[in-house]
């Protein structure tokens, strides 16, 4: 109701009556607004410089251009971040939102912001975890087959080192761990365990942990390995993502490990295309390329439809990859839309 009528109500000029004809004409306006106004969706990321979050949000983009809702695209980059996001997100009209967490704790807090402006949520990504510490399952989530696609890493490092006619008591393992993101454990996990299946020596295996989950958090973990193995010769690297794997990649050329005295294979695909186009290869020999079309527009499209249709995503999704080199990466890139 306008200022101005509640005024007139005050002074009296309008009868009890009369107030509550307005009130339900005001309320029939404001539904038939809402019915009319477009739907807007916002898509909240941990880290909106890595390219593959930029991937997820233009192919949300592409999905706002096709069904005609607008993208509210938020980086949050701490827990304050992400609840003013979503404030603000309620604030211009949004009725629901897609998030990859900075924090996968934040769940509780998350659901209860968003039940507060009454906005439907989806989580992409990272899953988001309970007090209980277990997965919060009544959230909607779509993420990666984390252990599988961490087992293609395993088996392509071994692949690769065979190929190669390495022999493993000159090789060392450099695995960039973030173990406290469940996705990023059954990643490095499932490379290791792959590895050790094929015959790659357990004693070889060296972690790393990353304090932070970006090149410069990968390459503090990955120097201290170094330091701890001068004897090691050639080196097999794995980690939760491309830049995980860039980092250690970085501190062996940094430390003269020649290029061909390294296999680092990355999850991603989208992070490391500026490394396949450098003239020479470097360490970094491969990535597992996941779907972020699908991370991005299809999880777009649930929100959508949940929102305007009433068709309730699927409660849990997981995506595939396929691996890219050097040499292939530029055809299977343009084949799934992330290449002109
Ligand atoms: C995590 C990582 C990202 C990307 C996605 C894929 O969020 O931080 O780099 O690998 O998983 O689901």
């Amino acid at each position: 109701m306008t200022r101005a009528f509640r005024r007139m109500a005050r002074a009296g000029w309008l009868t009890v009556a009369a107030l509550g004809a307005l009130g339900l004409a005001s309320a029939g306006c404001e539904r038939k607004a809402a019915e009319q106004s477009p739907i807007k969706i916002g898509f909240v990321v941990k880290q909106p410089e890595e390219p593959w979050f930029q991937s997820e949000w233009e192919f949300a983009a592409q999905a706002a251009d096709k069904y005609g809702f607008k993208l509210i695209r938020i980086g949050a980059v701490d827990g304050e971040k992400v609840l003013a996001g979503i404030d603000n997100l309620a604030a211009q009209g949004a009725q629901g939102f897609i998030i990859c967490t900075p924090d996968v704790r934040l769940g509780p807090a998350i659901v209860a912001r968003a039940q507060s402006h009454q906005m439907k949520l989806l989580s992409v990504d990272d899953q988001f975890v309970g007090p209980d510490g277990q997965f919060m399952t009544a959230v909607h989530h779509l993420g990666i087959s984390a252990r599988a696609i961490g087992q293609d890493v395993g088996r392509a490092l071994y692949a690769e080192l065979r190929k190669r006619g390495w022999k493993t008591d000159e090789v060392g393992l450099c695995a960039v761990t973030f173990e406290e993101l469940d996705t990023a454990k059954e990643r490095t996990d499932g490379a290791i365990e792959a590895l050790i299946d094929a015959g790659f020596p357990r004693d070889r295996v060296y972690k790393a942990a990353q304090k932070t989950s970006d090149v410069p958090g990968a390459f503090d973990a990955a120097d201290v390995i170094l330091t701890q193995h001068p004897e090691v010769q050639r080196w097999l690297v794995c980690g939760m993502n491309d830049n995980a794997v860039l980092g250690a990649v970085r501190v062996m050329e940094g430390r003269g490990v020649p290029a061909e005295a390294v296999i680092g294979i990355g999850i991603n695909g989208t992070d490391c295309l500026n490394e396949f186009r450098k003239p020479a290869p470097t360490g970094f020999f491969a990535s597992v390329l996941l779907t972020p079309r699908r991370h991005g527009f299809e999880t777009a499209e649930m929100m959508y439809k949940w929102l305007k249709e009433g068709v309730e995503p699927a409660k849990l999704t997981f995506t595939t990859g396929i691996l890219i080199t050097r040499e292939t990466y530029e055809p299977v890139l343009k084949e799934q839309g992330l290449l002109k």
